[in-house]
């Protein structure tokens, strides 16, 4: 099976765990597991980090596996506050030679980040999938990270 379509059947399996779940964060929790789990050892750490109501501009961790993971990131600083101020996805083949890198776990080496929307096309949060390789991840990465995250919460 090529990555492509490992994406499209992740994304299926994502869509029909959480179909009918009013829940946000068992949506979340549902995406970061079946990624973690189907993509490992490549995806060092998959989780979210949410925009927190009661604070301007900031993101706050969600559900996620890998390692300890920072809980809050303002929005322009490292690379998921990146794409939290910007709303695009981002691929970092190098996330030492990202200005203002924010190094939660030394071993990670590249990431990507992905902007997650609410059915009013709100910024809701964002997905950062990190890997302890240089370069992990690709456009197919990205194209089938954002179809993911596209139907999360309106699925
Ligand atoms: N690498 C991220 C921080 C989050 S952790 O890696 C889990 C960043 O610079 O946004």
């Amino acid at each position: 099976m090529d990555k492509a379509e490992h994406y499209r059947d992740l994304k299926a399996e994502i869509d029909s765990v959480v179909a009918g779940e009013t829940s946000v964060t068992a949506r979340y929790a549902t995406a970061a597991c079946i990624l973690a789990q189907a993509m490992a050892p490549r995806f060092f750490w998959t989780g979210f980090y949410v925009v927190d109501p009661l604070k301007e501009a900031e993101l706050v961790v969600g559900p996620y596996q890998g390692t300890l993971g920072c809980l809050r990131i303002p929005f322009g600083k490292g690379v998921c506050g990146h794409v939290a101020a910007t709303g695009e996805p981002i691929i970092v083949a190098d996330v030492h030679a990202f200005p203002g890198h924010i190094a939660c776990d030394s071993a990670s080496n590249s990431e990507i980040v992905v902007p997650v929307f609410d059915a009013e096309g709100k910024l809701a949060a964002v997905l950062d999938v990190d890997s302890t390789s240089l370069d992990a991840f690709d456009e197919v990465d990205q194209a089938g990270l954002v179809a993911i995250c596209n139907s999360l919460l309106i699925a």
